[in-house]
């Protein structure tokens, strides 16, 4: 039985008009048919009319498209490639450091974070079933985060034969021309060439690479002939590419599985295209989310119930920044963990500035047996009247007790609940928010593709390097 999400937005209705629900529904309907138009357009081909450049459409079939190819051609198809590729580099490392920044390392990050034991790095190789141990980097221009990680792995050209000195580097860019990732590779190739020696078989094996059909980084790539590679497809921009190879990759190295991944998401798809509202979270959670926005809630607020789901939440606040934020407008996106954050930001969401909507997301059912609180003969701290109780039951009261405390105070919440944090839930929410992120563009008339905004500091950058 998959583990379905459900989207719960009666919290937050309640202070809506019907009124307001009723007319936000045909700019929902419109903005569905709006979709169904692109990908349409993008199908057949066409010439993109100049001004609904850029449309990266290619995101919302994908999946399918995937899952398809593989049932038809099993391992020459790509998600068979990508599956033969992860389990030589499981087999062959024990380290894989994942190079990338944006939307070519948050998806990754968030399935890792969200997905693989909280402190996978640190079990042994058995404990971690053949995974390698994964490491992030080239995602800031942070010197000693970088210095640390190179100097961590093994570095003595004596024996890189046996699996547990073998390291493995994988480059994700799209452009290719990335500053932050490319300075990064260059760091680790040039320690890799030292290790395996340049050119050798085993530095083939090495490096993986993910980028588009042309660039800076493909050229490198085709002349060091690196053993996998993998492209990005054109019409899928970064942010949207957790269920390319970008995210695929990281993700069949970690052991999870893929075709559930990719399932959710085109469940999730489907449901888009053919549920009414009411039933559909993709419209739901849009058309909250902008009616909110309307009267001056701008603050997007992802509250997740746990640490796992951090990273998820980072990957949504570039999705949803990136993809809104333009022309002056855009709701501005905020995650926080709870409850760590309730002794945080806690106090400004329950009395502060009324501009936010918050939706927590919550997970039914966890990875592992609940804690236990245990009974002590002595009582000083007054936890003994808990003593049958889990950290599970704490958890479960302080989110309805925050949430009562907020609708006591007519603070709007939604709720977006998850059976179980897995491949398939996981892939249902990254499809969700990001075919709400295009929706929501379409109802305000903005292009989410395409982000001329992060332009500005990067050539700003370049012109004080160059000076
Ligand atoms: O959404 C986007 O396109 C960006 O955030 C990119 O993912 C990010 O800038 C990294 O780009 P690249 O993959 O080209 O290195």
């Amino acid at each position: 039985m998959p583990d379905t999400l459900r989207y719960d937005p009666s919290a937050a209705h309640k202070y809506l008009s019907p009124v307001a629900w009723d007319s936000v529904c045909p700019l929902l309907e419109n903005a569905r048919q709006a979709v169904r138009d692109e990908v349409q357009l993008y199908n057949s081909k066409a010439s993109i009319p100049a001004h609904m450049q850029p449309l990266d459409s290619g995101f919302i079939e994908w999946p399918q498209r995937l899952l398809d190819e593989l049932k038809a051609k099993g391992d020459a198809s790509q998600l068979g490639q990508i599956q033969i590729a992860a389990k030589r580099l499981r087999e062959n490392f024990d380290r894989v450091v994942l190079l990338g920044i944006g939307g070519s390392y948050m998806g990754a990050k968030a399935l890792f974070d969200a997905l693989c034991h909280p402190f996978h790095n640190e079990l042994s190789r058995d404990a971690r079933r053949g995974v390698p141990r994964i490491y992030f980097e080239g995602n800031n221009l942070d010197s000693d985060a970088l210095r640390a990680l190179v100097e961590m792995l093994p570095q003595s050209a004596s024996a890189p034969k046996t699996v547990n000195d073998r390291w493995a580097t994988v480059v994700i860019s799209k452009s290719g021309g990335t500053l932050e990732t490319a300075i990064a590779f260059r760091v680790f190739r040039k320690a890799a060439e030292d290790y395996f020696g340049a050119g050798s078989a085993d530095l083939k094996q090495a490096i993986a690479s993910i980028t588009g059909e042309t660039g800076k980084l493909r050229n490198v790539t085709n002349e060091q002939g690196y053993q996998s590679v993998f492209p990005i497809p054109d019409g899928i921009g970064g942010r949207f590419s957790i269920l390319t190879a970008v995210g695929l990759l990281p993700a069949a190295i970690m052991g999870l599985d893929i075709v559930q991944l990719l399932q959710g998401a085109a469940d999730m798809t489907q449901s888009f295209f053919t549920a009414p509202t009411g039933q559909n979270p993709v419209l739901d959670y849009t058309g909250i989310g902008h009616l909110y926005e309307m009267t001056g809630q701008h603050i997007r607020l992802l509250s997740t119930w746990g640490k796992k789901l951090e990273s998820v939440g980072f990957w949504y606040d570039q999705l949803l920044s990136e993809s809104i934020g333009k022309d002056g407008r855009g709701a501005t996106p905020i995650t926080v963990v709870n409850t760590r954050d309730l002794h945080s930001r806690g106090q400004q969401h329950q009395e502060g500035c009324r501009d936010k909507l918050i939706t927590n997301v919550i997970v039914e059912q966890h990875a592992l047996p609940a804690v236990g609180i245990p009974a002590f003969a002595t009582d000083h701290d007054d936890l003994n009247q808990y003593q049958k109780k889990t950290v599970s039951n704490v958890l479960s009261a302080a989110i309805q007790g925050t949430n009562e405390a907020y609708a006591a105070d007519r603070r709007p919440t939604t709720d977006l609940v998850l059976p179980k944090l897995s491949e398939y839930s996981l892939g249902q929410v990254f499809q969700m928010l990001m075919l709400a992120t295009v929706v929501e563009g379409r109802l305000l008339g903005i292009n989410p593709y395409g982000q001329p905004g992060v332009e500005a500091y990067k050539k700003a950058t370049m012109r004080l390097l160059k000076g």
